[in-house]
């Protein structure tokens, strides 16, 4: 068995080789060209000969990595396997939407096909392991990472994370790479949306809102998690006991890894939490970490702290042993090289088959927000007015993390219109520059151009690399420029469809004021441009609904749809004396202006006969809720179909919605289709601060509807 081998592994280590495997190295220097004459390479293999690296970060490519695990099995003295990490967040090559956009679907089984793609593309170049999917919830537009995660919601993080750590690992074979639930805890929570800043949450808030999409991936089988770089209650994650040994060991049964963020234990330091790398290495194996990602404390230090008792050398067994379980389990042991084929490398990435996923998964991510004169879809137009850099910038349609991507395989909206709509008559011009400046002399040019077009297609948002790892802004709202570009669009009198493209929700108020075609594109990854274009078009009848709320203002921040009532809650539009000392901003409404769930379609739906099968039950019961759903347009289409729940009297209280299931659902022109959800009573339940399920007696509201706000009720009351 793997057990009787791994402790046959250990009795033969010495500490040193033990503690060798707990370091894992950046080796992206090892994937140059010139490694031979590399010291920073050499030393990197130096150290590696020593027995002193149990896995490599960003050493990508057959080639690479075999040359690599050949010294790790042929010249290091027990020939333990190395593992290869990389971040491959939402494709390798091939790269898919942003989560964030993939989450706007909500489809679960293509984020667990693209999770899947990635991982073929990815372990074809000799990785083992990628560090997502990222599950960190987030209601903050202003931070670079809500990109890579799943929205403002729970329940929906958690389905997507789970859907996400299947697609990744499937059967462990060679086609698969080991998924890191990651940043574990409450990353998402930096205070102001800065990137690497405090976060300060309660404990009842970590167990209802934080945690729920970390257990969800868990329960999945997520091989690895990764500490985040915030403290949790004034400890940093990396050491922090109650999160690592009493809740994700303890009390959820998690078997796997455990391997910091970037240097995440050496800046416990930082923290102000260790006073040197020794403590620090100290602090964070006795909470339950593993495997010490480039800070180097580990290697440095811990063979002392063995050697002196101070880490008991059970607990340095047990976490070898997890980093060993792993090499077992991918067959590592028997075949160290079954990752490292040229020909499979060559033949897997960016098959046509990857890319026509990729396309079609751009095509469902495209989020319509504003479509009021019906211009959408464009009816074959004959001369096209094209605008923004955005829209002919490969640059820009991959993000901070796009893997392997590379910018060159990309397809631009520009390149999406030609190829659409070959006989028409396309004009670009850039008229804004990358960072939004509005270039004043295109004036001239754009107004001529526009007397001949039909439509005109105006692009703006945020350049690609703005979304990701330390990417923070004060401010999401287009620039200056690209409201001057859009406005001089308007003043030519033709139709003008803006598309965004962002990683993120923008401030769109103004631009929704003064347009009625506006489209969220996203980032859309390698097919972008075919994506979008296939939404335009109508080639794809738009279906995505955006799954973070999209602040009026930058001053709204944080708005989410899962807010609680508070003591003196206030309605928008409800004004007068009675109406003052509540709630409220005096200068803008309280409600986001598209609120968690929302999105447009070319089609049009009518909900009625909300049905809850018993008005009472009691612990053990189950109802059924159903509703019908008429498509009223001459589109087919699908529809997004939410249910929420209200707790309306607890102890703690509970928000005024919370998302409890959902169905994407095809409802052909002009024909009814009834939904319905089974509803148990285990959804009614939540967490008290320790993490103990509450589920209380008492009267609750469910709501089926289109979006989080617009929606049908009915009361259930649970006994
Ligand atoms: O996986 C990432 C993590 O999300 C942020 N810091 C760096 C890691 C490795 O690249």
């Amino acid at each position: 068995s793997d057990e009787a081998r791994i402790a046959d592994l250990l009795s033969r280590m010495t500490v040193e080789e033990k503690v060798g495997q707990l370091n894992q190295v950046n080796g992206g220097v090892l994937t140059g060209p010139s490694v031979a004459n590399d010291p920073g390479a050499q030393g990197k293999i130096q150290l590696l000969k020593d027995g002193m690296v149990g896995s490599f970060l960003n050493v990508v490519g057959t080639e690479q990595t075999l040359a690599t695990q050949k010294i790790a099995v042929e010249q290091t003295r027990l020939g333990i396997p190395l593992l290869f990490a990389f971040d491959v967040i939402h494709g390798y090559k091939t790269v898919f939407p942003i989560p964030l956009a993939e989450a706007a679907s909500w489809d679960l089984a293509a984020a667990e096909k693209s999770a899947s793609i990635a991982a073929k593309e990815a372990s074809s170049a000799g990785l083992h392991w990628t560090f997502a999917p990222m599950m960190d919830m987030s209601r903050e537009p202003r931070w670079g990472r809500v990109m890579e995660g799943s929205g403002e919601d729970p329940y929906l993080q958690g389905k997507f994370a789970a859907a996400r750590v299947k697609g990744f690992q499937g059967n462990f074979d060679e086609n698969h790479v080991l998924a890191t639930i990651k940043h574990f805890a409450a990353y998402g929570a930096v205070e102001a949306g800065r990137e690497y800043n405090t976060v300060d949450v309660s404990r009842y808030a970590l167990w209802n809102y934080y945690l729920p999409s970390y257990k969800a991936a868990v329960d999945a089988g997520a091989a690895t998690v990764m500490n985040s770089f915030n403290f949790v209650d004034g400890v940093p994650a990396s050491g922090n006991d109650y999160l690592v040994n009493k809740v994700l060991r303890d009390k959820w049964g998690f078997d796997g890894m455990v391997v910091s963020d970037w240097a995440s234990f050496g800046e416990m330091m930082n923290h102000g939490y260790s006073k040197d790398a020794e403590q620090a290495a100290i602090q964070a194996i006795m909470a339950g970490s593993d495997m010490d990602m480039e800070a180097g404390v580990t290697r440095t230090t811990l063979v002392k702290s063995v050697k002196d008792g101070v880490v008991p050398m059970a607990v340095l067994d047990e976490a070898v042993s997890r980093v060993l379980a792993l090499k077992f389990k991918l067959g590592l042991f028997d075949n160290p090289y079954k990752y490292h084929d040229a020909a499979r490398e060559k033949a897997t990435l960016m098959a046509d088959a990857h890319l026509a996923e990729a396309r079609k998964a751009a095509g469902n991510t495209m989020t319509l927000l504003k479509n009021s004169d019906g211009v959408l879809p464009l009816n074959s137009p004959k001369n096209i007015l094209v605008l923004g850099h955005l829209a002919e910038s490969q640059d820009d349609v991959l993000d901070f993390w796009k893997g392997q991507g590379e910018h060159k395989y990309t397809v631009t909206i520009l390149e999406g219109i030609k190829a659409k709509y070959p006989k028409a008559n396309v004009t670009f011009i850039r008229s804004v520059s990358r960072e939004g400046d509005f270039d004043a002399s295109s004036v001239k040019e754009m107004k001529k151009a526009a007397k001949k077009a039909d439509v005109i297609i105006a692009t703006i948002g945020l350049f690609g690399d703005l979304a990701g790892e330390a990417r923070s802004l004060s401010d999401v709202s287009p620039s200056d420029g690209q409201m001057e570009m859009l406005a001089n669009a308007k003043a030519t009198g033709k139709p003008v469809v803006v598309l965004v493209q962002a990683g993120r929700p923008m401030i769109m108020t103004d631009v929704v004021k003064d347009f009625n075609t506006v489209l969220y594109t996203w980032i859309g990854g390698t097919q972008h441009g075919h994506g979008v274009v296939d939404v335009l078009s109508g080639d794809v009848n738009p279906s995505a609904k955006t799954v973070m709320s999209f602040p009026v203002a930058m001053g709204q921040i944080p708005v989410y749809y899962n807010h609680y009532n508070g003591s003196r809650p206030h309605v928008d539009g409800n004004e007068g004396p009675e109406h003052f000392w509540v709630s409220r901003y005096r200068d803008i409404p309280n409600e986001p202006l598209y609120p968690f769930g929302y999105g447009l379609s070319y089609s049009s739906y009518e909900y009625s006969g909300l049905k809850i099968s018993k008005s009472s039950i009691n612990q053990n019961e189950s109802v059924t809720v159903s509703v019908n759903i008429k498509n009223t347009s001459g589109v087919d289409g699908t529809e997004i179909v939410q249910l929420y729940i209200r707790d309306l009297v607890s102890q703690p209280v509970r928000p005024v919605k919370e998302l409890k299931d959902f169905a994407r659902v095809e409802i052909a022109a002009g024909k009814s289709k009834t939904v319905t959800f089974e509803l148990p009573a285990t959804k009614l339940s939540f967490f008290d601060q320790d993490g103990n399920v509450l589920l209380q007696k008492g009267a609750f509201k469910v709501f089926v509807g289109t979006n989080s706000r617009d929606v049908l009720a009915g009361d259930l009351e649970l006994r």
